[in-house]
C-alpha cells in the first residue's frame, strides 16, 4: 500500500481526537483538527497541549506544519478527503450512549462536491452507520461514505498504540471507502480486519467487555483467594503462562475506572437489553467492580474499628499511572465512602488534582498525606511510589495500617517495616 498524503479533518480535539490527529500526522498526512471549544483550539494553536497524554507533546510539536487547527467546520473540512469523528459518547442517565456530539457533526457536514469518507472513532453502539448512512442519504448526501475504524488506544500509551497496534480494525458499506481507510494507514505494520460497518462497531465494544471480564474474573479470585489463604499474585503468574489465557489484565485491584470501561460496559449493557437480550456476565462483571472498590472499606474499618474521626491517606487519585485523567477513578468512589463515614480524607497524585471534591484535602507529597495519618491505601500504582522510603514514613502515621489496593509493594517488606500491610487477595500477614 502506498503511504500518500491525505488531507484529514477530526472533530474532537480530546484524547482520542488529538491521538488520531498527531499519529496521522507522524504517518505523513495533512492533518487538520476541530473542536468547538475555542479556548482549547487557541492554546493548541499556540502549541500548548491541553491534556496529559505521554509521547503526545512531542508528536504535535515535530509534526507542525503538517497539523492545523480550527473551530470551523467549513475550514476542516476545505479540501478533506476523509472526516475522522472523535467527539466525547457519554452515557446518558439510562446507560445509552449519548450521541448527540456526533449527530452534530454529521448534521453540520456541508455538501461536497468530491466524495469524501466519514470515519467513525468516537466508541458507539452498533447500528450506529446504519443510521448515520440513512441520514446522509435522506439529506442527498450519498457522495458522502462512511466507515467504522474503532480506537483501541489505552491511555498513557495511546501514542504507541496507535502507531503499533495489534490490529486495525476496518468496517465499511464501500469497498473502496474501506481501501482508503486502510492506506491511510500505511506505514503501520499490523493485521488489519476489515469487516462490515456492524461487526466493527461490535468488535470495539467486545473487546473493551473482554477485558473487563478478565479484570473481574481475577478480582473474584481475588476475594476466593483471600478466604482461602492462597496468593493472587501467584495464582495470576500460574494462569497467565498458560498460552490460551494470557498474562495480560490479570491484576487484581480494586477495580476498574476510566472514561471508557465504565461507560462502555453500560452502553454494551443497554444495547444489548434494548435489542430483547439480557447479558448477564455483563452484568456480573459490573457488579463485581462495584463490590470490588468497596471492599477496600470494608478492610479499613476492620483495621481502625471505626472510621469517625480517622484521616485516612489515598495514595493515587488518577484511575490508573500516566495519566491526569479521574473519571471513574476508583479512588473518587473510597473518598466519598470515606467522607460518609465520618473520615478524613487526604489525597496525594503527582499529576491528577482534585477538583469539586468538598472535605478533600489535596498534599503535594507522600509524606504530607502518611503524617499523622490513621491508615493509607494504595489506589493508583505510579512508580514513585517504587521509590518511597516507607520505613522512615511509618512512624510519623498515627496508626500504620497500609492497603495495597494494587499489589505494588512487597507484603513481607512492609509488614517487616511494622506496617499492618494488607493488599488484594494475598493472605494477611
Ligand atoms: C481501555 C482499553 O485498554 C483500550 O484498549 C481501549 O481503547 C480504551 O479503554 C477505550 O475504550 O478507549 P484505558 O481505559 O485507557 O483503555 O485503560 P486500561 O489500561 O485498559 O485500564 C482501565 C482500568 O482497568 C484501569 O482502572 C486499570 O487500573 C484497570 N486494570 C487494568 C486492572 O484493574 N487490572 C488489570 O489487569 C488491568
Amino acid at each position: 500500500m502506498s503511504a500518500e498524503r491525505t488531507k484529514i479533518a477530526v472533530f474532537g480535539a480530546g484524547y482520542v481526537g488529538l491521538v488520531t490527529g498527531a499519529c496521522f500526522a507522524e504517518l505523513g498526512h495533512e492533518v487538520v483538527v476541530r473542536d468547538i471549544l475555542a479556548d482549547r483550539i487557541e492554546a493548541l494553536g499556540r502549541g500548548e497541549v491541553p491534556i496529559y497524554e505521554p509521547g503526545l507533546d512531542e508528536l504535535l510539536e515535530r509534526n507542525r506544519e503538517r497539523l492545523s487547527f480550527t473551530t470551523e467546520v467549513a475550514r476542516a473540512i476545505e479540501g478533506t478527503e476523509v472526516v475522522y469523528v472523535a467527539v466525547g459518547t457519554p452515557p446518558t442517565y439510562s446507560g445509552d450512549a449519548d450521541l448527540s456530539a456526533v449527530w452534530t457533526v454529521i448534521d453540520e457536514l456541508p455538501r461536497v462536491q468530491k466524495r469524501i469518507v466519514v470515519v467513525m472513532k468516537s466508541t458507539v453502539p452498533v447500528g450506529t452507520g446504519e443510521k448515520v448512512r440513512h441520514r446522509l442519504d435522506e439529506r442527498g448526501m450519498e457522495n458522502v461514505g462512511y466507515v467504522s475504524n474503532p480506537e483501541f488506544t489505552a491511555e498513557g500509551t495511546a501514542v504507541r498504540d496507535f502507531l503499533h497496534p495489534d490490529r486495525i480494525v476496518v468496517g465499511a458499506f464501500d469497498d473502496a471507502d474501506g481501501e482508503l481507510v486502510e492506506r491511510l494507514h500505511a506505514g503501520i505494520d499490523a493485521p488489519v480486519v476489515r469487516a462490515d460497518v456492524a461487526s466493527a462497531e461490535m468488535t470495539k465494544l467486545a473487546a473493551n467487555a473482554a477485558l473487563m471480564t478478565r479484570i473481574s474474573f481475577i478480582n473474584e479470585i481475588a476475594n476466593v483467594c483471600e478466604a482461602t489463604g492462597a496468593d493472587v499474585v501467584k495464582v495470576a503468574e500460574g494462569i497467565g503462562l498458560d498460552r490460551r489465557i494470557g498474562p495480560s489484565f490479570l491484576r487484581a485491584g480494586i477495580g476498574f475506572g476510566g472514561s471508557c470501561f465504565p461507560k462502555d460496559s453500560l452502553a454494551l449493557k443497554q444495547l444489548a437489553a434494548n435489542s430483547g437480550y439480557h447479558f448477564q456476565l455483563l452484568n456480573a462483571v459490573i457488579e463485581v467492580n462495584e463490590l470490588q472498590k468497596r471492599r477496600v472499606i470494608g478492610k479499613l474499618s476492620e483495621q481502625l474499628d471505626r472510621l469517625r474521626g480517622t484521616t485516612v491517606a489515598l495514595l493515587g487519585l488518577a484511575f490508573k499511572p500516566d495519566t491526569d485523567d479521574t473519571r471513574e477513578a476508583p479512588a473518587l468512589v473510597l473518598a466519598g465512602r470515606l467522607l460518609a463515614e465520618g473520615a478524613n480524607v487526604r489525597i496525594w497524585d503527582p499529576i491528577a488534582r482534585v477538583d469539586g471534591l468538598p472535605g478533600v484535602t489535596q498534599v503535594e507529597s507522600v509524606a504530607g498525606a502518611l503524617a499523622g495519618a490513621d491508615a493509607a491505601v494504595l489506589v493508583t500504582e505510579w512508580p514513585e511510589l517504587r521509590e518511597i522510603d516507607w520505613g522512615a514514613l511509618r512512624s510519623t502515621m498515627r496508626r500504620p495500617v497500609f492497603v495495597d489496593g494494587r499489589n505494588m509493594l512487597d507484603p513481607a517488606e512492609m509488614r517487616a517495616l511494622g506496617y499492618a500491610y494488607d493488599a488484594i487477595g494475598r493472605a494477611a500477614g
